[in-house]
């Protein structure tokens, strides 16, 4: 047992979310690793012991199972660990149309990118309260900002969902005089193993390199946006500049212009 303060991960098996696992050690931390490969999180834990000195604990969770919630707070419990930092980064994008995939597909999309959070938000929040410290990152993205495309259909409502959810957890824990920050993070294309997950990847490879962000800097920003107390942070100068011209441009236009993009990046076909 240490005495450092613990930061829960989920989807640190890859991408964003073992990076932050990485800055989180880094700066002192122990890590809970959440995600569904367990070899991955065995040997990221492995390689962060020996780096940063930190104690890990590895939860091998289904994020798309009804009780997952419930099984990753038992064994922090069972390991009589209390989180401080909680980090709902897990997800994917689910190609196709709503007319072309299956509703089995949808519920589970929406599980693991927006009920589970959310209900881990609610369940580790009165915890933090009772020690007045808790920090939380919702990883959302650029396009909870954008207009709704065709294609990868609930993609654009959860992310929004969940930049407005992170903004009212925000203002409740001002209001309640907590030190508890609740930040959305809004990154735009990044290197990780998404687009390769979601069979995107020769699609986005035609984006041009300037549009695109190593995993580094977003997490940076992510864990400094929410030790500062800002709710929401979108990373990087060409993410910051897109979030200003959804928010600038009239709609039908904002609209047209996505639509066109989003052909780039977005697959209409779930095979
Ligand atoms: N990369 C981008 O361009 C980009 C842009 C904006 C926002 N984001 C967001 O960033 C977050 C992280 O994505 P990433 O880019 O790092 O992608 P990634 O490299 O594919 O990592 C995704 C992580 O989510 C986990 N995951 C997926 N389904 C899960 C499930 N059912 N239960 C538990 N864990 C699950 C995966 O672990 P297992 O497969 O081992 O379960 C993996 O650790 C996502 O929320 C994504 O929407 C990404």
């Amino acid at each position: 047992m240490t005495n450092n303060r613990l930061a829960l991960i989920t989807g640190a098996s890859a991408g964003l979310g073992a990076e932050f696992a990485r800055q989180y050690a880094e700066k002192g931390w122990d890590v809970a690793l959440t995600a569904r490969r367990a070899d991955r999180l065995d040997k990221l834990a492995r390689e962060i012991e020996e780096k940063y000195k930190v104690a890990t604990l590895v939860i091998t969770q289904d994020l798309a199972l009804q009780k997952s919630v419930d099984s990753i707070l038992h064994e922090l419990k069972e390991a009589g660990r209390h989180v401080d930092a909680l980090v709902n980064n897990a997800g994917y994008g689910l190609p196709g149309t709503f007319f072309n995939t299956s509703w089995k597909e949808q519920a589970q999309f929406i599980r693991v990118l927006y009920t589970a959070p959310i209900e881990l938000v609610h369940k580790l929040l009165p915890g933090m309260a009772e020690r007045n410290f808790g920090r939380i990152i919702n990883v959302a993205s650029l396009a909870g900002y954008a207009p709704g495309t065709g294609g990868h259909t609930l993609y654009a409502s959860v992310k929004a969902g969940l930049i407005k959810f992170s903004e009212s957890i925000h203002a409740e824990a001002k209001d309640a005089e907590l030190d508890i920050h609740c930040t959305a993070l809004c990154p735009g294309f990044t290197f990780t193993e998404f687009h390769d997950v979601n069979g995107t990847r020769d699609m986005a490879n035609e984006s041009p390199k300037w549009m695109w962000m190593e995993a580094g800097p977003v997490v940076e920003a992510g864990i400094d946006g929410v030790t500062r107390g800002h709710p929401v942070v979108v990373p990087g100068a060409v993410n910051k500049g897109v979030a200003t011209l959804t928010r600038i441009l009239p709609e039908p236009l904002g609209r047209e212009l996505m639509k066109r993009q989003s052909k780039r990046f977005r697959k209409m076909e779930n095979d």
